[in-house]
Parts: structure tokens; C-alpha cells; sequence
């Protein structure tokens, strides 16, 4: 049996908390509105550092819970859906922060389901022998692409990296990934090329959205509602599938790891498959919706506090812009 371990976690959080009342002193809004709706009572912005470093330190910490080298990585996965630069990958900057000068680096951005995304290519490599030992960081700072003036979006929002050190085991795995592009103008942020290329047309009949306001422009746009609807059944779907390759009813999971985004999908979603809530782990209360960081930082978190087992059957869900969803299961 082809599966993977996870042999090592870190995460990094930055220092400065943006509590519900700070969000009051901006907008017009309450703890009040937003705690009972998301679930949110605070997150972290990451106010005086870049996004890559915050990966590089959560693969820091990665590296040192497994006192493994980082000349021993042969292959870097980053991420992100809001990286510091179109390019270079931010997999390259991490890699000269820690020193990993013998991996491989690339990124991959399916935002909030990003993390779920890179795991099924890790696993897929470590299947085929190409790479053994593979680190995946899933860093985010949402804080600069979030629009501070829009209050159903900004409140969900905050900044932190998380990094798993994974190898190939015998321990079954098994993973399910879904997109509905036709969908993905409930949630975007579109980039303004500040181009001067003088031979430029209007591209605005490609998009439903017109672009012509800058507030379309460079900042996350969201659905709310459509988004809600979205997760719900995507959750539930994804679990159900990467159960079912197992042979495993949803309900025999000992321990859910979703996608951050609102405690009421997750809520949900877990009541539609049938998993009691004391087998699904939250941090959305300290830490809002960090997308594709999520799942990994929850998983530093257990592995800390000790709580995962072996032999314990784990399940990381997520879903996200694009519209994009997943599903990942396996036995430690
Ligand atoms: N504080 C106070 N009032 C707010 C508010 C806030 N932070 N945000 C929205 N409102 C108001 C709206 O202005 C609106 O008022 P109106 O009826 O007077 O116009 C009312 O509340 C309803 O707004 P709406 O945007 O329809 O709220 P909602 O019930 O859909 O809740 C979310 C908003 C964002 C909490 C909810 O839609 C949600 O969580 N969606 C999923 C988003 C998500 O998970 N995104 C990440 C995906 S990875």
C-alpha cells in the first residue's frame, strides 16, 4: 500500500491580534455580528513581515519538530493564494531562508484548498519513488489583498503559515480533489497588470464582474452567500469520496480537519455526514480563515498537544476559490 507520514509540523502566527472590536472601531460592526455568524473572535495580521517569511518560519519549526536537515528536502510545495510575487515561486524564497538547497521548489494556488492540493502531488511523488522527502509550507497573508472597507469579507480574514515534512509509509491514503470554475466569481481577486503596452484592447467583456472599478481591482471580492452554499455540500462531497475509496463510512473518521472558513459550514457540513462534533477540530475562534494555512496549523496544533494517535483515521477537507474542494484521508 502506497501512503505517506507526516513526520514533522510547524507553524508560524504573527504577534499582532485584530480582535472583533478592532474591526468596530473601522466598520460598522460587533463581536456581536460576527462572532454568532462565523465563529471568529480574532486573527492575526502579519503587519511588519512578508508572506515567504512567514512560510520559511513555519517550515523552520517543521524541520526541528523531526530534527531533520534541510539539505535532506528534495522537494518544496508552497501554497498560497496571495504570494509576495507573481514570480519567483515563493517555494524558491523559502528555500534560500532554510537552506534547502537540494530540493526541488515550486507553488501551487488553489487558495483555501491549496493545502489539500499539494498533499495529493506529494503523495503522488513520493508514490512514484521521484521525491522522498517532501516538505509542503502553506503560507497566506490575506491581509493585503482583503478590502478593510468591506465588512462581510474582512472579518473572516487573517495571516499565518503552516508546514508539514512528509514521507512515503505503507499507512493508507487517500484523497479526492473537485473544482467548479463556473463558479468562480463568487470569490476572487483579480490582478491590475500595470501594463503600458500601448496595443491593449478592453478585456471586460470576458468577465460577468466589469473590472472598470478599482475596488474589482487587487482585492478579494466575495459572494458570501453563494460561497456558504457552495462549501456545504462540497465539504460533505469531498469527504464522502476520499472515505469511500477507503471502504470507510464518514462516520468511522476519528478525527476531521477542515477548512477554517466559517464555524457554521463546518458545522454543517459534518452534521450532513453524519460526524459528531467532538471528532472535528476547530481554531477558527483565535486564528479566522488563514485559507490554505489552515488545515496544516490545525495539525501542529494536535500533534503538540499530543492528540493524534496511531492507528487514528484523520481527514483534511477544505474548499475555496475557484470554486475549488477537497478531500484527504489517512490512517497515521
Ligand atoms: N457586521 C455587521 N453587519 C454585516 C456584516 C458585519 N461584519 N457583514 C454583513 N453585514 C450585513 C450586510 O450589510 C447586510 O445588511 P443589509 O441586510 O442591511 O444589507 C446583512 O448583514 C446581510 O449581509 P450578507 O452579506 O448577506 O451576510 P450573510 O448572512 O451572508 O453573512 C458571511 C456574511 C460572510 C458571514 C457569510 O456569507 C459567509 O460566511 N459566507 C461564506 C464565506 C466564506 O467562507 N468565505 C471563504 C471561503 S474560503
Amino acid at each position: 500500500m502506497n501512503g505517506i507520514e507526516i513526520f514533522g509540523t510547524g507553524s508560524y502566527v504573527p504577534d499582532f491580534v485584530a480582535d472583533n472590536d478592532k474591526f468596530s472601531e473601522i466598520l460598522d460592526t460587533s463581536d456581536e455580528w460576527i462572532f454568532p455568524r462565523t465563529g471568529i473572535k480574532q486573527r492575526h495580521i502579519a503587519t511588519d513581515v512578508p508572506n515567504y517569511y512567514m512560510g520559511a518560519e513555519a517550515a523552520k519549526n517543521a524541520l526541528k519538530s523531526a530534527n531533520f536537515k534541510a539539505e535532506d528536502v528534495d522537494l518544496i510545495i508552497v501554497s498560497t493564494c496571495t504570494p509576495d510575487f507573481f514570480y519567483p515561486a515563493m517555494s524558491c524564497l523559502v528555500q534560500k531562508r532554510i537552506g534547502a538547497v537540494n530540493a526541488a521548489c515550486f507553488d501551487v494556488n488553489s487558495a483555501c484548498t491549496g493545502f489539500i492540493t499539494a498533499l495529493d502531488i506529494a503523495y503522488n511523488y513520493l508514490a512514484t519513488g521521484k521525491h522522498k522527502n517532501i516538505l509542503i509550507v502553506s503560507s497566506e497573508k490575506l491581509s493585503q489583498q482583503v478590502d478593510y472597507t468591506d465588512r462581510a469579507s474582512s472579518i473572516l480574514f487573517g495571516d499565518a503559515a503552516g508546514a508539514v515534512l512528509i514521507r512515503k509509509s505503507d499507512k493508507p491514503f487517500y484523497s479526492f480533489l473537485g473544482a467548479e470554475g463556473d463558479e468562480f466569481e463568487a470569490l476572487y481577486c483579480k490582478v491590475n497588470y500595470r501594463t503600458n503596452c500601448p496595443w491593449y484592447g478592453d478585456i471586460n467583456e470576458f468577465y460577468e464582474n466589469r473590472f472598470d472599478d478599482e475596488h474589482k481591482q487587487n482585492y478579494l471580492v466575495q459572494d458570501g452567500k453563494a460561497v456558504y452554499k457552495f462549501a456545504v455540500n462540497a465539504m460533505a462531497n469531498a469527504v464522502k469520496n476520499a472515505a469511500s475509496q477507503g471502504g470507510y463510512d464518514p462516520s468511522e473518521l476519528d478525527l476531521v480537519i477542515p477548512h477554517q472558513a466559517n464555524l457554521r459550514i463546518i458545522e454543517k457540513a459534518t452534521e450532513l455526514l453524519g460526524v459528531p462534533s467532538d471528532k472535528v477540530y476547530t481554531n477558527i475562534e483565535h486564528m479566522g480563515n488563514v485559507s490554505s494555512a489552515c488545515i496544516p496549523i490545525c495539525l501542529n496544533e494536535l500533534f503538540k498537544a499530543g492528540r493524534i494517535k496511531e492507528g487514528m483515521k484523520l481527514c483534511f477537507v477544505g474548499f475555496g476559490a475557484g470554486l475549488t474542494y477537497g478531500a484527504a484521508v489517512m490512517e497515521v
